[in-house]
Formats: C-alpha cells, structure tokens, sequence
C-alpha cells in the first residue's frame, strides 16, 4: 500500500484531485475507451470534488468518456432526495462537468427487487470492463463504502444494514435527527472494490485516525474493512495530519521517507521526546 502522509485536508485533497486528473490524462480516453472511475459520496469527497471541476473549468481534463460507478446509495431514498446520494453527486460534481448522463452508474435504492438491483450493478461494471480507479472515503469504524465492521472481505455489491455509529455519524446529512437517516444501505463490496485497478482512499480529521492506524499498522481484519487495501497491488491511503495521529512515529518516518518526493515538506513536526513508541 502506499501511504500519502499531507499536512491538512486541503492537501488531501488536491493531492487526490492532481493524482486522479493525472492517471486520466495518461490514459486519454475515448467514447470506445472510456476511464471508469468509482466514486464515494462524503463530507471528506467534496473538496476532491470542488477540486476536479476546477481542473474541468480550466481545460485540463473532461468528463465526457469518463463513466462513474458510485459505490452506494440509502435503501428507500429517490434520486431527488436532497440527503440521497445520487443528489449529492449532481450537486458537487456531476452538474458542474461535461459528463453525459448515460455514462453515470448508481444504485438504486428504491427498487422493489434490491438483490436484483445489486446482481444489475455488478454486472454493469463488468461489462464495462471493470473499474480503473476507486475512489472512497472511510468510516470512523473504518468502513469503506457501506462494507460496516465483520462484512466479508470478498463480500460483492449487497444490501446492508447500518450500525449505529454510521447512522449517528450520518445524521449531520439529515438535521442531526438519527430517525431520519435511512437503515439500510445498498452498497458495493469489499470485493468490488478490491476489483478496481487501482484503489485510493482518502481520510482526514482525528475522528479517521483509529480506523487509518489498524489498518496500516494492524493485519487485514473484517472489522476494519479498510485494512483490506493491504490485499490490493496497486492501493494508497492519503491522510491529513489529524488522521496519523495515532500510527507510530516509526511509522509516519517510514512513509514520509517513501514518499520524500511526492509531499510537501516539513509536514509534521517531530516531537522532541524520542523515538519508538511516540505517536504524533
Ligand atoms: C459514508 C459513506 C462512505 C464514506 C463515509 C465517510 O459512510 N458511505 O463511503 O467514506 O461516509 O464520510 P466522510 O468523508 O463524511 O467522513
């Protein structure tokens, strides 16, 4: 996995938004190659967002062979609700872009038939050959997409239900009243992420920084489902300083030496009280 320590969520994000607009202009598609990118909803992806239609405003990249994949959507909410997903994604993104609508995959949540909705969503990626590169958010309790702590690390898109502290971290979305945020959730699976080419998952703010250390630090784990980013070839995790609060300094030094290059520097400052077990 490569790990992106930055300074603060601003950096995330424009490191994120450089780094995808990059690998689609490498790629250069066309209508018969489209880029198939996957795409999470979340407070943490509105500023990649804000970002990538900057990068569209000025002319560096465009949308129109890029098709989408969202990775999840509330269980009961139409597409013209103002907290479902679908909504979220024309407001920050796809109103604001030269996307076609036709190239723009979600699920949805108000099918009668949800375990159909969920075989239709994994067949519609595979025939579009698969996803290139997944973007996602994480939990506090370490979740990527709807994938909520014990979901199976080969698990594919399914309905799941949400635990409690997704909804009450959910409920800011819907006037902090937890009885409004849906139950249940469609969402892809840890498997179908892993499919991805190319993984890259974002996470900032010391409410991340639990979930980012198990994950980097601990073994590949089903309670955190982030942690499976390990079994990926080709994973990265950007964090903000908040969110490596608690990897070890050992650890920080480690990727910070990796990634030399790639981050703005000095990024943290170093305690002065030793090394080992020191977390910053
Ligand atoms: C929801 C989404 C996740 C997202 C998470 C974090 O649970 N289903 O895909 O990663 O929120 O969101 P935020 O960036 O607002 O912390």
């Amino acid at each position: 996995m490569r790990f992106i320590p930055v300074s603060n969520d601003l950096a995330v994000s424009r490191w994120a938004a450089s780094y995808i607009v990059d690998k689609i202009q490498t790629f250069a598609p066309t209508a018969t190659r489209p880029f198939v990118l996957g795409l999470p909803t979340g407070g943490t992806a509105i500023a990649i967002y804000r970002e990538l239609v900057r990068y569209y405003s000025e002319g560096s990249i465009s949308f129109a062979h890029i098709v989408t994949f969202n990775m999840d959507e509330y269980v009961g909410l139409a597409a013209d609700h103002p907290q479902s997903y679908r909504f979220f994604m024309q407001a920050h993104l796809f109103d604001h872009v030269d996307i076609k609508p036709d190239n723009i995959h979600f699920l949805d949540g108000t099918q009668a038939d949800l375990v159909q909705e969920c075989k239709r969503y994994e067949q519609a990626i595979e025939d579009q050959g698969g996803i290139d590169l997944f973007l996602g958010g994480v939990g506090q309790d370490g979740h990527i997409a709807f994938n909520e702590p014990a979901s199976s690390l080969a698990s594919r898109t399914r309905v799941k239900s949400l635990t409690p502290d997704t909804i009450n971290a959910n409920a800011r979305f819907f006037n902090d009243n937890i009885d409004l945020v849906p139950k249940l959730a469609l969402t892809v699976g840890v498997g179908t992420v892993l499919s991805a080419r190319e993984v890259v998952i974002v996470a900032t703010g010391e409410k991340k920084a639990a979930a980012v250390a198990r994950s980097v630090e601990g073994s590949v784990n089903h309670m955190w489902t982030l942690s499976a980013l390990q079994l990926h070839p080709h994973a990265m995790l950007i964090c903000d300083e908040p969110a490596c609060s608690d990897l070890t300094l050992r650890t920080l030094r480690y990727f910070m030496g990796v990634e030399a290059d790639n981050i703005d520097s000095p990024i943290f400052v170093m305690p002065s009280v030793g090394d080992g077990a020191c977390s910053v």
